[in-house]
């Protein structure tokens, strides 16, 4: 049964999942499967882009016979001959006879090598700008040679303004029933696999793919096709960004990758105790054991970060062996631009660093910090020095700044701090958005100030840490800031205050989609003026997230006086109707949640509002006095007697029945 995705109305894909894989290439694990992607143009004239691999062949004829609907197939355009998207061409020119074939020499050459029935016949060949018409579509051709075999050829359809990009803006990890990357998280959820493709499989090769890419920004591009994972509509800038950074070998953060060998832990051992004093620095630090992690792995995040530290043993005479695969595959694929360190261990004769160093140091653009650390066997108490040496060499390369030690809560609990006192401060109130793999969060805040009038001018806003969307600016890196009015109703407030963007969209219903430049949305409503921010530092003061940026785009939008959060709560936030309270507890002065109990945890969030404890003001019941008597078991009378039993000549005034029938009980005063 066909299983095909529309991507336009003329445009469908019809290509396949593999889940059955173990190794793509034969090499590179695919946990989550791998997609084959096949698209077909349904205009005057057919037209197929690519096939399949052979795994998944039966998938794609049901599906491309499907899509065709009984017509004919007219044309095959092939973009890649690897036969991944090629094992499936001699096949489908039995099923499809009459198919003719685009493709470039060099894929026609590879073409009648791989099979020998004679396809190179039905080859029409294009080169670098020719053109195909379809009918409707305009196709122009594109060369991309080593993205990521030297035939590799894009199409661009000026018509629908799609990008048939072959390997290039592709991933690891199959479908699971979506087509397009605006679909799910793209950047949160697949830009690890994402980078791991393009590092192994394109990383070799970032001048051909920048090339590429500077071709590529001379066209109005709606749609990229790649022949694996999604087809992006939307949202496209934040992956290409990344293309930029990978093919340019810059890195994309801050922070140290410690790759170790070690056979019996000694290694690890000082590995971990290098991770502990760069953490205690302020540094982003990610391990990995090159004998548990296959080597795609740890090379994806030898992209990814600016420093790398090598630690290995010596192993018959040289590096021991899952080391020295791992640093080959690097060298092979060319990172370029890193700061890199060496721990050599060796129990008589070490010489692993020298060896590691050798392979390493050609590279483009490397540079060693500090010397090689030896150990014999295990690290000795006076080597200690030795590595506090490298961490700070290290943290000092990178501008780590330790990480703050919290504030001595008992010196803020000797003092009273009223919380009201603080809603004394003009702060304004403010919703801050931002956007992360295609999607929008934000939140209010009432902490957005300007700290610096230089050129750019620079703002703080402080976040509290449990919002989602304050883990979103940390990945962003970017915002926007709507200054609300006075005007502001209660409900949006609620909308982007007390809830959160884990649980929901709380852009959803919204009948606007106001963008700034940066393509991160903002409240056009009951807002005077919006900013966008490129952050530049952030600090962590506890429960918040303080956010350093410069702003990039500033507009005013209405002359409207700005909420303060005074006025806030003297106007807006509506006054609870005080009812007696039947249950001790504490109640949240922001949102009015109230938590049941007889104490409040100290670490204590509320899950509406996120406000710590210091909102809450805690709610008893006024005291009950209480009585203590009898109750009749029958009729449920109660009789107040302050003594152990009922007189023996008792009797229930209603039931009659003697003090046998009746038990202990206490009730509320009349
Ligand atoms: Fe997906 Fe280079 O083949």
């Amino acid at each position: 049964m066909y299983c095909t995705k529309a991507i336009t109305n003329d445009i469908t894909w019809v290509g396949a999942d593999d889940r059955r894989l173990a190794l793509f290439e034969g090499v590179y694990g695919v946990r989550d499967g791998v997609s084959y992607n096949s698209y077909l143009i349904n205009d005057e004239k057919t037209v197929l882009f690519d096939t399949v691999d052979k795994a998944v062949s039966r998938t794609f004829f049901e599906n491309l016979a499907h899509a065709l609907n009984g017509r004919a197939l007219d044309y095959l355009v092939i973009s890649h001959m690897e036969p991944d998207h090629a094992a499936t061409i001699d096949e489908l020119c039995v099923r499809y006879p009459k198919v003719r074939i685009i493709c470039n020499a060099m894929s026609r050459d590879m073409l009648g090598r791989f099979f020998s029935n004679g396809l190179t016949e039905r080859c029409t060949v294009v080169k670098e700008g020719d053109s195909l018409s379809s009918g409707k579509h305009n196709f122009s051709f594109v060369m991309a040679p080593m993205v990521h075999w030297p035939e590799v050829m894009m199409t661009y359809d000026s018509t629908e303004k799609v990008l048939f990009s072959a390997d290039a803006f592709g991933s690891f990890g199959a479908l699971n029933g979506r087509i397009f990357a605006d679909e799910v998280d793209f950047m949160h959820d697949w830009i690890d696999e994402a980078r791991r493709y393009y590092t192994n499989i394109v990383g070799k090769y970032g001048s051909q793919v920048q090339a590429v890419l500077r071709k590529a920004a001379t066209l109005e591009i709606d749609y990229v096709c790649p022949l694996h994972s999604f087809v992006w509509r939307r949202g496209f800038g934040d992956f290409l960004e990344k293309y930029m950074q990978w093919s340019a070998y810059k890195p994309e953060e801050k922070g140290v990758l410690i790759a170790y060998a070690s056979v019996y832990g000694h290694t690890e051992n000082t590995a971990n105790i290098l991770a502990g004093k760069l953490s205690d620095l302020g540094v982003t630090v990610k391990m990995y054991d090159t004998s548990v992690i296959p080597s795609s792995y740890i090379l994806s995040n030898a992209f990814r970060y600016s420093h790398l530290v090598f630690a290995a043993t010596t192993y018959n005479a040289g590096i021991f062996v899952t080391m020295e695969d791992l640093l080959h595959d690097i060298r092979n694929h060319n990172l370029q631009n890193r700061k890199v360190a060496f721990i050599e261990n060796g129990s008589w004769a070490p010489t692993s660093g020298k060896l590691m160093r050798e392979i390493i140091e050609p590279l483009k653009g490397t540079q060693v910090i500090g010397d090689t650390l030896t150990l014999r066997s295990s690290l000795r108490d006076d080597q200690l020095g030795e590595l506090d040496v490298l961490a700070k060499l290290i943290a000092d390369d990178i501008g780590a700044s330790p990480i703050p030690k919290p504030v001595e809560k008992a010196v803020v609990e000797q003092l009273e701090v009223a919380n009201e006192a603080f809603f004394k401060f003009s702060y304004g109130v403010e919703v801050v958005t931002t956007k992360v793999g295609g999607k929008d969060y934000g939140c209010v805040i009432n902490t957005a100030a300007q700290v610096g009038s230089g050129s750019p001018k620079t703002v703080t806003i402080s976040v509290i840490k449990n919002n989602y969307t304050c883990e979103m600016i940390g990945k962003a890196k970017r915002f926007n800031i709507s200054v609300l009015t006075e005007e502001v109703p209660y409900a949006l407030l609620k909308r982007f205050g007390f809830q959160s963007g884990r649980e929901v969209d709380k852009f959803e219903g919204l009948d606007y989609d106001n963008r700034m430049t940066n393509g991160i949305r903002y409240i056009p409503e009951y807002t005077n003026a919006v900013f966008s921010c490129e952050v530049i530092g952030s600090f962590d003061v506890g429960s918040n997230m303080l956010f350093i940026a410069n702003v990039t785009e500033a507009k005013e939008l209405s002359k409207a006086p700005s909420c303060t959060y005074a006025y806030y709560h003297a106007h807006i936030k509506p006054k609870k109707a005080p009812a007696a309270p039947t249950k001790e507890g504490y109640l949240c002065k922001v949102c009015g949640y109230f938590y049941e109990g007889s104490e409040l945890p100290a670490d204590f969030v509320c899950p509406l509002c996120k406000h710590g404890p210091d909102a809450f003001e805690h709610i008893a019941p006024p005291k009950v006095k209480m009585v203590k008597g009898f109750v009749c078991q029958i009729c449920g009378y109660f009789q107040p007697y302050d003594g152990d039993k009922l007189p023996d000549d008792y009797l229930c005034p209603l039931c009659s029945h003697g003090p046998e029938y009746f038990t202990p009980a206490e009730q509320p005063a009349q």
